[in-house]
């Protein structure tokens, strides 16, 4: 079995250390690694190996697939940038930074994340920064999600080790440290940091652990929204959302609320919008994110006075940007591919 196992290994570097085109290279993959590939046959002729080998020759097994894997990953690299060099018509070093590639090109998320900042900030909107560290409180307790919410699931939420320490980030002994599930976290830190009346924007990466496919990473991005002032209404919050969906899509775009929970929100609500020239979804409510007056648990969690009236909205980048762009898989958004990006021609910086 194990005279096998190298003989495959062996062939593996002679056949990937022949792929010169992507297409040849995935033929390689898929003899090696694939559903009849032969790792699988590998694995299944274990159920000849006697009982007590069966540990050694299935850590054999699998030295030799990670080693088949890291070999593929570099043949990729290798004909990724030859590929690249082939579009730009020029040498690609992938190890220096891309930012001089700004001048040419910008990042879809980028486009809309400023595009909505710049809309907002003609109602006075500006810019809140947050932490993509948080503490529980932050991301949930102040944000009035009990213990029990499913959000707050190992299984949906990343959390840090509780020994873990991070300078700058304070926290209780009793909670531990997660990534953020969301950019409402902010409204939290906005609301202790300042008084009103508050309106402020905050874009920014979230994570959450949902396996990848083609509508789901576990990082993406969100831009939250929040108003505190002085007698603020649901028409405030519709109108805002109306505002920045018609200056974003379009006249004739239309925005509507329907009844939601989220904890920290009362009324809470979903946001779909329509819109006439948006390919085959015209014409179709299509959901983009929740919204809701600031519940008063909130304001208190903040110190804030009970009869203290807001709004807080968020959307989410990647989704706005896949429906405006018409991309299907939102992967290509971190996969970095001159081809993708380059349909993206500046017209900001
Ligand atoms: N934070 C919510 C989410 O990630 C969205 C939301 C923001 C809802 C603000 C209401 C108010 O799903």
């Amino acid at each position: 079995m194990v005279e096998r196992i190298n003989e495959i290994l062996e062939k593996a570097k002679t056949a990937v250390g022949e792929v010169s085109s992507r297409a040849n290279f995935e033929g390689v993959k898929a003899k090696f690694l694939g559903q009849n590939g032969a790792l699988r046959e590998l694995m299944k002729s274990m159920t000849t190996v006697a009982a007590e080998d069966k540990p050694a020759v299935g850590q054999a097994i699998n030295v030799c697939k990670v080693e088949i894997e890291g070999m593929l990953t570099a043949k990729l690299l290798e004909i990724e940038i030859r590929e690249a060099e082939a579009l730009l018509g020029k040498k690609v070093d992938p190890t220096l930074s891309n930012h001089g590639s700004c001048g040419i090109f910008c990042h879809p998320l980028t486009k809309i994340r400023t595009q909505i900042t710049e809309i907002l900030s003609k109602l006075g909107f500006t810019v809140a920064d947050g932490t993509e560290i948080e503490t529980e409180w932050f991301c949930f307790d102040a944000l009035n999600t009990p213990q029990s919410h499913p959000s707050r699931n190992e299984s949906d939420t990343f959390y840090f080790p509780d020994d873990t320490i991070i300078e700058n980030v304070s926290k209780n002994s009793s909670e531990r440290y997660v990534l953020r599930a969301h950019t409402s976290t902010v409204q939290i830190r906005t609301m202790l940091k300042n008084r009103p009346p508050i309106r402020v924007l905050s874009p920014g990466t979230v994570f959450r652990r949902d396996a990848i496919d083609a509508t789901h990473f576990p990082s993406f991005h969100q831009c939250e929204g929040l108003a505190v002032e002085d007698g603020m209404s649901v028409c405030d919050l519709k109108s805002t959302l109306n505002f920045l969906f018609t200056e974003l899509i379009g006249e004739g775009c239309e925005t509507r609320m329907r009844p939601s929970f989220f904890p920290f929100v009362s009324p809470g609500f979903e946001v779909d919008f329509k819109s006439k020239n948006l390919g085959k979804l015209s014409n179709k409510w299509i959901e983009i994110g929740g919204c809701g007056m600031v519940a008063p648990s909130v304001f208190r969690n903040c110190g804030y006075e009970d009869n203290a009236s807001g709004f807080a909205f968020g959307v989410g980048i990647e989704r706005l940007a896949m429906l405006f762009y018409g991309v299907d898989d939102i992967r290509l958004f971190f996969q970095n591919d001159a081809r993708f990006l380059k349909q993206f021609k500046v017209s900001m910086i």
